[in-house]
């Protein structure tokens, strides 16, 4: 097999330092532009293992019809080159052959500057740009590391379903899956034999596999994923998709929610730290290194409130949204906490108000201080540009609570004992129920803000959003 361009350029088996030394070699990779002389021609190749390419040395008659975007093989010698180059060595090429032709009349990546929104609106050529192939090798980067973490901690990794029968988050922005069969077009012969649907009532696509996860810990312990998840949510903004990943942990058997906390802690400075030590970190020159900060302020939902309205008094912000106790907290308050509490590290913020909370969540240890309303032990990890990039709680887990507040949320039918689709999850309190938590993270919005990128639409390569999902 042939070597990937990294490793040709970053091998710890350097050539000596001579200029006589050459190493016999023969790389795949395609053309990110060419420069004629008359007597040489340089071919910068790439192949989205590095950002850096590698020079290629050839004659003129080597480099005819070689053109930007063309897929090459070539083979020659590698040799260090003159002092004083850009690039540290070149291939001299003994043999140039063309595996697949780039018109350049209609290749519209061209070696130019390209604006985001012109390369969002061909996602299929995209990654072929070094930042965006860098950008997916941080992507596979993460998940192994991720996956190594949870595994040296005995976490078991599973796969929940996507099609769900209710709505975890209780916020009404499910996708519901079409019944193919009651939309077949009559049989031919006119004969209408009406069909059963597929599904006996309405599916969704997932919004959280939470849920579900919430089964599999009180049987095997602690379980993580990572999953697609999906909201229509008509939110046209930089941190909102349709369809993204969700990374969920569900650990049982906790009885505080600062344990949760811990966990997220843990899992994102080991992530921040393997990026640090690897060439990755190096070639994401925005990388951000908050995660390294050795303790992350955590700070309750209504001390929260209390900086924010301080802060207006003082005349130091002026919200849009003036902070209100009951309704939660918007991007721009976010922000702010982010930037002011955090001084650089991100910051978790507790407790929130129950009422504007899904119906899982345990009430929160103590309300003593809080005269406001009443609170729920969950939080919200908070970071600058991206905001909120995980979200997780303590779980009721005691059978009569759960009921109380579910038929007080109006979500029992009939005869009151009914749940419907999840009267599975209210069976999960009867039998061995134990104190669990857990969080989801946004896999797709901690990517963008691990590497500097303003807009998440940029970091999935096939983004869909509101009104968007063409290719
Ligand atoms: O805060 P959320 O809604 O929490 C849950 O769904 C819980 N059931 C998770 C759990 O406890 N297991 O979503 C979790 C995270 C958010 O913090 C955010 O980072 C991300 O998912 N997220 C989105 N990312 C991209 N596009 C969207 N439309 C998102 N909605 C949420
Ligand atoms: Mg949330």
């Amino acid at each position: 097999s042939k070597p990937s361009i990294a490793s040709v350029l970053h091998s710890t088996e350097q050539l000596p330092q001579d200029s006589e030394s050459s190493k016999s070699l023969t790389i795949n990779g395609f053309i990110r532009s060419v420069r004629k002389q008359k007597r040489f021609c340089f071919a910068a190749v790439g192949d989205g293992s590095t950002v850096q390419p590698l020079q290629a040395v050839l004659t003129p008659a080597q480099a005819e019809g070689l053109s930007t975007g063309a897929a090459v093989t070539i083979s020659g010698l590698l040799k260090r080159s003159p002092a004083g180059k850009q690039q540290d060595y070149e291939l001299h090429a003994s043999d140039v052959r063309t595996i697949g032709e780039a018109d350049p009349a209609s290749y519209p990546l061209q070696k130019k500057y390209h604006t985001a929104e012109f390369l969002r609106t061909m996602p299929h050529l995209r990654t072929r740009i070094p930042f965006n192939s860098l950008l997916l090798r941080l992507r596979s980067h993460s998940i192994s590391r991720l996956t190594s973490f949870f595994a040296d901690r005995n976490f078991v990794q599973v796969h929940p379903p996507i099609i769900t029968s209710s709505d975890c988050e209780g916020a009404g922005e499910v996708f519901t899956v079409a019944d193919q069969s009651s939309q077949k077009p009559p049989p031919p012969s006119g004969q209408h034999r009406r069909e059963e649907p597929f599904f006996r009532d309405s599916k969704y696509l997932t919004v959280s596999t939470q849920l579900h996860l919430e089964a599999l810990a009180q049987s095997v312990g602690n379980v993580w994923t990572l999953s697609p998840t999906f909201r229509a949510e008509k939110s046209d903004t930089a941190r909102h998709l349709s369809e993204f990943y969700m990374l969920e942990v569900e650990l049982s058997f906790v009885d505080k929610v600062g344990e949760v906390l811990d966990v997220v802690e843990d899992m994102l400075r080991d992530l921040a730290q393997s990026l640090q030590e690897s060439r990755l970190g190096k070639e994401l020159l925005q990388a951000k290194r908050s995660f390294l900060k050795e303790s992350w302020p955590r700070i309750t939902y209504t001390e929260a409130i209390r900086i924010l309205e301080r802060a207006e008094a003082e005349q130091k912000v002026d919200f849009e949204f003036k902070p209100d106790w009951n309704n939660g907290l918007q991007a721009e308050h976010e922000k702010y906490l982010a930037e002011t509490v955090g001084k650089g590290s991100p910051v978790f913020v507790t407790d929130y108000p129950q009422a504007i909370k899904p119906f899982y969540m345990l009430p929160s240890a103590s309300d003593e201080t809080v005269t406001d309303g009443p609170t729920v032990a969950c939080f919200d990890l908070l970071v600058p540009e991206i905001c909120e990039v995980v979200g997780g709680s303590m779980r009721e887990h005691r059978l009569q609570q759960l009921v109380a507040g579910m038929k007080n949320r109006g979500m029992a039918k009939g005869t009151q004992q009914d749940f419907g689709s999840l009267n599975w999850y209210v069976d999960l309190r009867k039998w061995g129920s134990v104190p669990h938590g857990g969080f989801g993270l946004g896999f797709d919005r901690l990517l963008a803000y691990l590497a500097g990128v303003s807009n998440i639409r940029e970091i999935v390569t096939f983004p869909r959003w509101v009104g968007r999902c063409e290719c």
